[in-house]
């Protein structure tokens, strides 16, 4: 049994160790494609292997033909808009996540990147706190409830809206310290700051366009650690056209990166490539809860974290 794990953007040496141990101690071998270039790389590596682990590695139709024994991948994180579903549906092959698991990493980088730009990227000029701005979650994943948690601790007020959420779970958001706001129209008209949490689908792709960022306030600020097509880009140009202190962090580099930046200056900061999960510490957690669902599988035919 070969298990693959093919990182486009590597793991820290010290969880690619640990998978392999479980791997390894699992009877399996474990196959490694780290810091590859190029797709081709990618579509030999698969052809001997049983099972996938990837981070945003697009697996594509291609990639799945390329693979004649694969019958499991793992996403090693919480999105999986880079698996093709359905072509690895039609190819019986299970796709899994491992929901949760870099939550805290990306939660902490919301709070980084919004004390960067209330400090106007420390440049010494008068900058803004976080404590009493009213912070809107766009969903309520395990990464918003993280970052729930954490502004408690800031003393933000916190608003979060969930489309998917039923009514008792939305009673349940009290125990996060959050104030339900029943429509993303609720959430966009009582919050200073948004950060978006949802993942990206047909539904949610765009969802972010002129009609909600005019609901806020003046000197808004828009956080997005989630994926870069929620974001509608020409109406947020337009707005922070139109509002000279309107705000854009992002760990998602926009498509029109270099006219944001030409245009707004110290008001829009791209981190250079994703980096939430970009820690040991979610490198770890979700590298091997990956590596323990693929032996669960093979072993137990346990199916858990399952997504297609
Ligand atoms: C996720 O969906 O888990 C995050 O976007 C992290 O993605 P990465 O593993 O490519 O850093």
């Amino acid at each position: 049994m070969k298990v693959l794990l093919a990182t486009n953007k590597p793991f820290a040496l010290e969880a690619v160790e640990r998978i392999q141990q479980v791997i390894e101690s699992a009877g399996y071998e474990l196959l490694k494609l780290e810091g590859y270039s190029a797709k081709a790389q990618l579509l030999s590596a698969v052809a001997d292997a049983d099972a996938l682990i990837i981070r945003s590695d697009m697996i594509d139709r291609e990639v799945i033909a390329a693979a004649p024994r694969l019958k499991l991948i793992v996403r090693a994180g919480a999105g999986y808009d880079n698996v093709d579903l359905e072509a690895a549906t039609a190819a019986n092959i299970i796709v899994m996540n491992t929901p949760g698991q870099n939550a805290n990493g990306v939660a902490e980088l919301v709070f980084g990147m919004m004390i960067y730009m209330q400090r106007n990227g420390f440049d010494s000029s008068v900058g803004r706190e976080l404590r009493d701005r009213r912070l809107g979650l766009y969903a309520f994943g395990h990464v918003a409830k993280e970052v729930a948690r954490i502004a408690r601790g800031f003393e933000m007020t916190v608003y979060a809206y969930s489309p998917t959420l039923t009514h008792y779970d939305l009673r349940k958001e009290g125990e996060y310290g959050v104030i339900t706001a029943y429509t993303n129209v609720e959430l966009f008209s009582s919050s200073d700051i948004i950060s978006l949490h949802m993942p990206l689908l047909d539904e949610t792709r765009h969802i972010v366009d002129y009609s909600l960022l005019s609901l806020l306030p003046e000197d808004a600020m828009l956080v997005n650690t989630a994926r870069k097509e929620l974001i509608l880009e020409d109406d947020l140009l337009r707005i922070m056209e139109e509002r000279p202190s309107f705000q854009f962090v992002t760990d998602l580099k926009p498509d029109r990166h270099d006219e944001f930046t030409e245009k707004f200056g110290k008001r829009y900061f791209s981190t250079p490539q994703k980096s939430g999960a970009q820690t040991s510490d979610s490198n770890k957690n979700a590298g091997i809860a990956a590596a323990n669902q693929i032996v669960a599988f093979f072993k137990k035919g346990d199916e858990q974290f399952k997504v297609n």
